[in-house]
This record gives structure tokens, C-alpha cells and sequence, in this order.
């Protein structure tokens, strides 16, 4: 498990002259049964979100309107994704810290996640973090 994971899934696009509309099927289009959504939206000029890790959790993020930045880690390596378009989600698989920046000041990022909320499954600390990857 690490970054090479952590990848870009295309999902489908109906595209008409009424305009486009996308979906996500749990475990057809995400490798995940879907437990809950969440959105960051106002989000504040300069701002970034994230800088935590999951256990456990995986997520597809989304660029639903707007543009912005998601770096992944997973203690070793790391990778650089820009999601710019709704149909195109980032795949984050457990055991990343995620780091998210340069929202534009329209961005709205969906989170499709396969756990409801649970706090003992982050990791707040990066070196709380990094001793697990050790562990394993
Ligand atoms: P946090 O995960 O720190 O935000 P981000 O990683 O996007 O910067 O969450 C911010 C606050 O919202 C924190 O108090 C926990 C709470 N929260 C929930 O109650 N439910 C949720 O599903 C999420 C994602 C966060």
C-alpha cells in the first residue's frame, strides 16, 4: 500500500446539449461500499486543508467546481495531483498523509469516503504517522 495507489479515476460523463452529468457507483467506479460524503467550500483564500493520515479510510477526492492541489505521502515516496474537472476523482487509499493547497476561489471539493467519521482513525501527527509506516 502507498502512493502508486493513489490514482486518478476517470468516471463516466453523459454529455448532451443540456450539458454533462457524472456518477459514482460503490465498487464499480471506486474500489469502496460509499459510507459518506463531505465538502470543502468558502474555502479561505491561501488556505490549505487536510495534513492529517487515515487508517483505515479510503476516499475518492473531487474537484467538483474549481481547481486545486492534493499531495500524497505515504512516509516514502510522494506524488502531486491537480484535479481541475468533476469527472476525474483521486483515488486515496489508508495509510497516505494528505495535504491539500492552491484552491482556486471557486473550488469545491467532494469527498466520497468508505467510513462514516471517526476520529480515532486519523492521524493528526505526522511522527504518529510516520511510526506506523515503520511498523509495517
Ligand atoms: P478535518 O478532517 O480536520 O478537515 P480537513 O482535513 O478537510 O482540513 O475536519 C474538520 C472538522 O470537521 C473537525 O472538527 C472534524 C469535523 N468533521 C466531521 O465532524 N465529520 C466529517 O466527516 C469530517 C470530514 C470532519
Amino acid at each position: 500500500m502507498g502512493v502508486q495507489e493513489c490514482k486518478i479515476i476517470e468516471l463516466p460523463k453523459m454529455e448532451d446539449d443540456r450539458g454533462s452529468l457524472s456518477f459514482v457507483e460503490s465498487d464499480s467506479h471506486i474500489p469502496f461500499d460509499l459510507r459518506r460524503i463531505y465538502y470543502l467550500y468558502n474555502i479561505s483564500e491561501g488556505a490549505s486543508r487536510g495534513a492529517h493520515g487515515h487508517k483505515e479510510l479510503q476516499q475518492l477526492v473531487i474537484a467538483m467546481s474549481g481547481h486545486f492541489t492534493i499531495e500524497v505521502d505515504d512516509g516514502g515516496d510522494k506524488k502531486i495531483f491537480h484535479l481541475d474537472k468533476p469527472n476525474l476523482g483521486l483515488y486515496v487509499c489508508p495509510m497516505i498523509w494528505r495535504h491539500l493547497y492552491d484552491f482556486s476561489p471557486d473550488a469545491v471539493c467532494v469527498v466520497l469516503a468508505s467510513l462514516h467519521y471517526d476520529e480515532n482513525d486519523y492521524y493528526r501527527n505526522y511522527e504518529d504517522f510516520m511510526k506506523d509506516v515503520k511498523k509495517q
